[in-house]
């Protein structure tokens, strides 16, 4: 691959660098972000390892007290950004952070970077252990061995039409007026729609009148969805946890193991017959979601082939109706939406996990042609946020830190 891209992706890493952790673009984003810090871990670890290390160790700096690691840390106050610290009032952990969390990639990275630096990686092994055992805990308070978010936002994949049926249990009647800045930004057109920002905040208000007690929130939420992204993720982190663990030490790793054969046996209450995909299910209705997304496809990611004919039918139809893989959402469904944020665009951190779970097992040729398109859409559009499936378009914010990691990653030579 050309270096002229791999100089700007590393630029864009060092731009966003605000020391020792990195915003995901600079005015749409202005603090660090829990999974966007993961890949930007995964990022700089092709040039930088240390500054790598410190990505990861900066964002358990914020661990609270009962293990959660926050999907935001506020270490300024941005007026810039909306809804900010004095808004989510997450104040249980030694930094002011929000009060919910996002996909455990972290543990898949650390792994990822554990030989080189054994040390650095058991210092960080006992403080994942006790973010999985928290997801455990909060998100599945009943061990059915799927994992829950409760808040689209904690599933990292904000207005993705499978929250929209869960949703419509929130009441948002008393959010009352407030200014978005998001919008100010980017072009609207591929933003939330106001509706989806109502709930949002309607669910930032719920937990923070519960002072973020995370029994109390489980208990009462009216959205508490078991997430196959969330849950391939956790999955996907426990099982290189649990390799650390044995190589290194520093954890109960027959803990571990039992947590993992929980929801090897829990991943399979997500497959919908119909759909022939696994597909979120909530959990307040029991009802699962009637369209499979991009996170369906991250099940090979987690270590779980059970249905391989058909889910490699589901992804292939998914990339056949697209110019570039792989659609966030399905691309022939009424909902879908080529440039709406996670209502159909194309997100490269979920094509790097995607492809790599296929690698996995075998399917050389899907991880090639998502690997392919991934840098072509790069080298077409730049390092935007994400981008159309339709067409290659730049959407959302630039020079974004995860998109500039996962060209270094992949055009480092890293392959199946
Ligand atoms: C948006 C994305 C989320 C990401 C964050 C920062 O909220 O949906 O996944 O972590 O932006 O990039």
């Amino acid at each position: 691959m050309t270096t002229h891209f791999s100089e700007q992706a590393m630029q864009i890493l060092r731009d966003n660098d605000r020391g020792g952790y990195t915003v995901p673009t600079a005015s749409l984003y202005p603090y660090q972000w829990n999974w966007d810090s993961a890949f930007a871990a995964l990022g700089f670890a092709t040039f930088d390892e240390d500054r790598a290390w410190q990505e990861i160790e900066t964002l358990f700096e914020a661990q609270w007290p009962d293990g959660m690691a926050p999907h935001i840390v506020f270490r300024v106050d941005e007026p810039t950004y909306f809804p900010g610290p004095s808004v989510w009032q997450g104040d249980l952990g030694p930094l002011p952070s929000s009060g919910i969390s996002q996909p455990p990639v972290a543990g898949t990275i650390v792994r990822h970077m554990a030989a080189g630096s054994p040390e650095r990686a058991k210092a960080l092994l006992p403080k994942i252990d006790a973010w999985h055992r928290w997801f455990h805990a909060a998100r599945d308070p009943q061990g059915l061995g799927i994992t829950a978010i409760t808040h689209p936002w904690e599933s990292g994949r904000d207005n993705l039409p499978n929250w929209d049926r869960p949703g419509q249990a929130v009441d948002t009647s008393t959010v009352g007026d407030y200014e978005r800045r998001d919008t100010a930004m980017v072009d609207p057109e591929m933003r939330p729609l106001k509706e989806d920002y109502d709930r949002y905040l309607a669910l930032v208000y719920f937990g923070r009148e519960r002072g973020w007690d995370r029994d109390l929130v489980a208990a009462e939420t009216p959205f508490f969805v078991a997430d196959v992204g969330t849950t391939a993720i956790l999955l996907r982190a426990e099982r290189d946890l649990l390799a650390m663990g044995e190589a290194y030490g520093e954890i109960d790793v027959d803990a571990v193991r039992d947590r993992i054969a929980l929801m090897e046996d829990g991943f399979e209450r997500l497959w919908n017959p119909e759909i022939k995909a696994y597909c979120s299910l909530d959990l307040r209705t029991n009802e699962l979601a009637e369209t499979a997304s991009s996170a369906s496809f991250l099940a090979w990611y987690a270590g779980i082939d059970s249905h391989h004919d058909e889910l490699i039918s589901e992804l292939t139809r998914y990339i056949a109706a697209a110019q570039f893989a792989v659609p966030s959402f399905d691309p022939e469904h009424a909902l879908y939406d080529p440039i709406r944020y996670w209502r159909g665009p194309v997100w490269l951190m979920m094509n790097w996990m995607i492809a790599h779970g296929l690698a996995d097992f075998g399917r050389d040729d899907l991880y090639d042609r998502i690997r392919a398109d991934s840098l072509a859409l790069i080298q077409k559009s730049g390092f935007a946020e994400y981008f159309s499936p339709a067409d290659g378009q730049p959407c959302g914010g630039d020079s974004f830190t995860w998109t500039a990691a996962i060209w270094l990653a992949w055009a480092d030579g890293d392959s199946a």
